[in-house]
């Protein structure tokens, strides 16, 4: 039996407190929040809503993935780049302080049966929501290769993070790390290796259809994380709608996604 990652039965906002904060790379932060609940209900490739001001601006919340869930310590960790005023007004906030976190919104990655073989391609902040799925598919005793891309070392997120949870491949374009070329290299490298059950990605486009076509090409069953501009986050203002591949219709990143299978959907440019 597979998993469906929906969760809005357990939707509600919480009020989570900052539990840690660091810099991993510059520009990008993990930040950890204390919510027993989210952490509960919170499942891979599903993401939350977070306030990121104290009055209209920014007015909306942002989405973030989950990054690390402990469900134990009700821990629950974000991974981010600092783009504007949210992510800015996000890296401010220390321990104590309380961030408003609607969660756990979207449909996230499916995974049936146990003990495959799973490979996952994250391409810069790519990585951010393949932690939590690269540890609950390792507890489920699969098999990882994880491929994490980026143009230069300092944008190679987490990677001793997945290395508890599978075998780990680094690239970056200009050669800092051991091998050189893009996560499209390495991606074709392991293709052509075979014995590939599914692959997970999230990263840019230009990635995501990369997936798309070697999963059309190949027959392996592919999911991806799509992200598209959010405005309600909740299904109602059809702002982050893609295109449906089977049909002339419409698919909202934030209901039916962000995780489609690579089949599902047509990314535009
Ligand atoms: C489902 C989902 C999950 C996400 N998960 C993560 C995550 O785990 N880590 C992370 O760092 N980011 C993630 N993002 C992107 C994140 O939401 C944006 O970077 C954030 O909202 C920017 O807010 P801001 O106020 O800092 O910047 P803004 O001032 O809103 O924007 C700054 C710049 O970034 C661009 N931008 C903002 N949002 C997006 C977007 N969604 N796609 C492309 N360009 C954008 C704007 O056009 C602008 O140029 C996710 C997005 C989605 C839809
Ligand atoms: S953001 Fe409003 S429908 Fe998806």
């Amino acid at each position: 039996m597979g998993t469906e990652c929906r969760a809005d039965a357990q939707l509600s906002d919480y009020a989570a407190r900052v539990l840690e904060q660091v810099a991993v790379a510059p520009g990008c932060r993990l930040l950890t929040v204390s919510s027993p609940g989210l952490a509960r209900a919170a499942s891979p490739g599903q993401f939350a809503l977070l306030g990121c001001g104290t009055g209209y601006d920014p007015f909306l919340r942002r989405p973030l993935s989950f990054h690390r869930v402990d469900v134990k310590r009700g821990k629950v960790s974000f991974l981010y780049r600092v783009k504007g005023s949210g992510t800015q007004w996000l890296a401010e906030r220390r321990r104590g302080d309380v961030i408003p976190v609607l969660g756990p919104l979207g449909r996230g990655f499916r995974h049936s049966d146990r003990g495959k073989r799973g490979l996952l391609v994250g391409a810069g902040l790519g990585a951010a929501p393949l932690l939590f799925l690269a540890e609950r598919l390792s507890r489920q005793a699969w098999s990882l290769t994880v491929l994490l891309g980026a143009p230069t070392r300092t944008g190679i997120l987490r990677a001793d993070a997945f290395e508890r949870f599978g075998t780990v491949r680094t690239v970056t374009e200009d050669g800092s790390t051991p091998k050189k070329g893009t996560i499209l290299d390495l991606l074709q490298e392991e293709i052509n290796r075979g014995g590939w059950d599914t692959i997970y990605a999230c990263g840019p486009r230009v990635v995501l259809k990369a997936v798309q076509e070697i999963s059309a090409r190949t027959g392996i069953p592919a999911q991806i994380s799509v992200e598209e501009r959010m405005a309600c986050g909740l299904g109602a203002c059809l702002g982050c709608a893609c295109r449906s591949a089977s049909s002339s219709g419409y698919l909202r990143v934030c209901r039916e996604g962000p995780v489609f299978d690579a089949g599902e959907v047509i990314l535009d440019d």
